[in-house]
Formats: structure tokens, sequence, C-alpha cells
């Protein structure tokens, strides 16, 4: 898209996270500012988009799991994310055409594509929700979310790359705390998180840098900080490590994990 064709509303003036991931993995809905945002990333991190396509192989072996496997059958996913090939009912509802999905994101344009999102089995049900993951305790009393999920059956928690658009300021943990506690016992937190690991302080210091250029807060957490948030939960096997090492499907060529600095997990509340 380029600015001519802006939808009425949208600011494409600005960078934003949505769109700026929907370049990376090749999609044709961003502008001018997402994509000098996205220049300015790989410019510290150039397989950055290795980590976008990665952490999305994830996402569609994580919903597997979830449904064919732990017979899971809802789904709350926080910062969706504009639509793209295999979104989260469409993985879902390939197993089981009863699961029922909601979608979360904070960016207007996702809104406007939301429809593709809505397009669901006639046995499950979808909807789409404009809200913000900083503020769990609005979207959790959102009433299209309770007419869509039951918060008394188990649902699972889906925040993957969302998480490290939270600095500290905006109180990861905290939020994360409210959302687990609002779901039962059986339930799931899936999440995935960007990675300082493999940086050293002056890589580190030049990662920072780079994404203060690119004008969309964003903070990196080792695995122990990102460990924090399954505290209490009991992490599926093979537990927390590179996204890609997360029941990988056969062979295929993968960078390295350092390409990819991209962490995931799957944990079920007890
Ligand atoms: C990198 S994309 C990830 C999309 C999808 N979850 C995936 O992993 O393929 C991050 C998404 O989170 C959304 N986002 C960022 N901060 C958010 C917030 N505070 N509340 C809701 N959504 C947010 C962005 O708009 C963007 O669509």
């Amino acid at each position: 898209m380029d600015s001519e064709q802006a939808p009425p509303g949208i600011d494409v003036t600005k960078p934003h996270p949505a769109r700026r991931y929907d370049y990376w993995l090749g999609g044709k809905d961003n502008f001018e500012a997402d994509r000098e945002s996205a220049e300015a990333v790989a410019e510290a991190f150039p397989s950055v988009q290795f980590s976008a396509l990665e952490n999305r192989a994830f996402l569609r072996r994580a919903v597997t799991y979830l449904t064919a496997e732990a017979g899971i059958r809802q789904f709350l996913d926080l910062g969706a994310g504009l639509p793209t090939a295999g979104n989260v009912h469409e993985i879902a509802q390939d197993i089981a055409p009863e699961s029922r999905i909601v979608y979360v994101d904070n960016d207007p344009i996702v809104l406007i594509h939301a429809r593709t999102l809505l397009d669901r089995r006639p046995e499950g049900r979808t909807a789409y929700l404009q809200a913000d993951v900083r503020e769990p305790d609005r979207l959790l009393s959102h009433p299209d979310l309770l007419d869509t999920l039951d918060l008394s059956r188990p649902v699972a928690l889906m925040l993957v790359a969302v998480m490290h658009f939270l600095t500290d300021d905006d109180r990861p943990y905290e939020v994360v705390r409210r959302l687990r506690e609002a779901l039962p016992s059986g339930s799931y937190l899936v999440m995935t998180h960007a990675t300082s690991d493999h940086l050293t302080a002056e890589d580190l210091a030049q990662s920072d840098e780079a994404n203060r250029r690119s004008g969309i807060p964003f903070r990196l957490r080792s695995t122990a900080e990102f460990s924090r948030f399954f505290t209490g939960l009991e992490v599926v096997p093979p537990g927390i490590g590179s996204v890609m090492s997360w029941r990988p499907e056969g062979w295929r060529a993968h960078p390295r994990p350092e390409a990819v600095s991209m962490l995931g997990a799957v944990a079920r509340i007890p």
C-alpha cells in the first residue's frame, strides 16, 4: 500500500508493529513509515525476517498441538496481527470445526481486515476486538469476548510476539498474571518473545538504539526474564527455548537460534 491508498482514520506517518510484521512476512498492508522502521531494525538484526517466519511457524505448531493433542477448543489470541496464511481459527477449525477464537489487536488497520478473521466454519465462532493488552480487565469483560468464549472452560491464551512491545513501565508480568487468573484450570499459556540472550553488551546497546530509531518501543528479554511469565505453570515438553526447537516437524533447514532470537513455550495452567 502507499499513502494514497491509506484507509481513512489510519495514521500512516507513524510505524506500527502489525504493519511492520506484515512487511517481514511478505504482506502488502504496510506503508513507507513501517518499511523504514523495518529497515532500521534490520540494520542491527539483519535476520529479523527469519525470526518473523519461524515465529509464525511456531504459532501453527502450537495451535495444532493444543487442538489435536490437548483438546483445547477456545483461543484468546492477543496481538493477533493482520490476517495472513494460517490464522489461528483456520488451523484450529481444520482439526476441530467447533473451535471458538477471539482475536484482539490495538492497531485499527487490523480491524479493517478483520473480516478474514471472522470467516469461520459454521460450527465454530470467532470475534475480533480492538483493545489493548495493557488493559486486561477491560478486554476480559468485553461483551463480545464473553459472548464468544466460556471462561469457565479451558482457553488457550496466546501472547505470540506481542509481550516484547510492553516495556517494564507497562508492567508485563502483572498483565500476564491478571490474564492467567481469569482462566480456569486446564487452560494454556502460549507465548513467544524476542530475546537478548545472544547479545553482547555492545550488541544490546546497538539493538536498543536501532529499536529507538525504529519508532516502536521494544523490550528484549533474557530466558530468565521470559521464564518468569511461566512461574507456577506446567511447561509442556520440550520446555522453554528457541521457537525453532519447539516440536519441530520433519527436517528442514533452519537459521541458527541466534539469527532468530525468539523464545517460545506452551504451558498448562494447573
Ligand atoms: C509481531 S505481531 C504478531 C502477530 C501474531 N501474534 C504472530 O505472532 O504471528 C504483534 C502484534 O501485536 C500487536 N500489539 C502490539 N502491542 C499491542 C498492545 N499493547 N495491545 C494489543 N495489541 C498489540 C500489534 O499491533 C501486532 O499486530
